[in-house]
């Protein structure tokens, strides 16, 4: 199993989806000044964001989300896809995501300065997502028991390594001014809400009717149903659905079905330590 990972920047990162000429690639990435880079911690709300931003941007036109794949209309610049997508050609504005650390980000990033909208959702629901995406798929290490699991999450030794470091690492990034931060319990708690704020920090000025309609194609149950979205073109040795769905079940709080009363106790001391310097307010502390 170990060589289902290779090591890039620090982090364990899927061989398969991420080979070394995909991260190459990305290395010598050139970004625009007009790009807006969609940044998370795996399972936290990624999918989500492939959905609202191409809506914000097309000012609410669906054409783009029922028309294309989710990992084509803003693919990720580390994924194996993104050296064969033309990207160099694609018109202004464009759209990406990435699951990389601050400080992995290629010089192009620093130089050039692209908008970045940051995506956070609480490590116990991260973790309880994980758990189920790590049962589904083919191209990550079996992760055990869910104890077992945990202490692995913990150490960052998962796929794009520590949600501590992730998080710490992009709040600490210079040049706040051109992040949003958000939370992905922000956008479960006020989706209009969030959308309009996203849209204004994108420049797009959006009547209160494309907001809404944006909002309602974007709740869990409606974006679901999208089969550009929802990984239902997978094919299932790849990642197993009948196991757990990609689009699981989209709600803040999951962990307290999942976690015991002792993992949570071990987690809140693990997470109490690593983040004590982090004067973030969070919605879930
Ligand atoms: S990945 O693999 O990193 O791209 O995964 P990512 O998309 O970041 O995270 C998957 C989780 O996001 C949930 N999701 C949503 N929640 C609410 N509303 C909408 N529209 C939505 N779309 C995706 C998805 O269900 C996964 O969370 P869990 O807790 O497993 O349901």
């Amino acid at each position: 199993e170990a060589e289902l990972y290779t090591v890039h920047k620090g982090v364990f990162v899927p061989t398969c989806l991420h080979p070394a000429q995909s991260l190459k690639y990305y290395e010598e990435f050139t970004f625009r000044s007009d790009d807006t880079v969609i940044v998370t911690y795996p399972k936290s709300g990624t999918t989500w964001m492939q959905e609202i931003v191409p809506l914000i941007m097309s000012g609410g036109d669906p054409a783009p989300v029922e028309n294309i794949p989710n990992w084509d209309r803003v693919p990720w610049l580390e994924e194996h896809r993104a050296c064969v997508l033309n990207l160099e050609e694609r018109p202004s504005p464009r759209m990406f995501a990435t699951h990389f650390h601050y400080n992995m980000m290629p010089p192009s990033f620093f130089e050039v300065k692209p908008k970045v909208i940051y995506v956070m959702r609480n490590p116990k629901d991260v973790f309880t997502s994980s758990f189920h995406y790590y049962g589904m798929t083919s191209f990550l290490v079996n992760p055990g028991t869910q104890t077992e699991f945990l202490q692995t999450f913990l150490d960052g030794k998962v796929m794009f390594g520590s949600w501590f470091d992730h998080v710490k690492g992009w709040l600490n990034a210079e040049d706040k001014e051109r992040i949003m931060y958000i939370s992905y319990e922000e956008m479960i708690m006020d989706l209009k809400d969030s959308v309009a704020r996203m849209a204004q920090f994108l420049e797009k000025s959006l009547d209160a009717q494309v907001i809404e309609k944006i909002a309602d194609r974007c709740v869990f149950k409606n974006m679901k149903q999208n089969k550009m979205s929802n990984y239902s073109q997978v094919p299932r040795e790849f990642m197993d659905q009948t196991k757990s769905e990609f689009l699981r079940k989209g709600i803040a709080g999951d962990w307290k079905n999942q976690l015991t009363e002792a993992e949570v106790e071990h987690f809140d001391a693990v997470y109490k330590d690593r983040m004590k310097d982090v004067k973030y307010k969070f919605l879930w502390d």
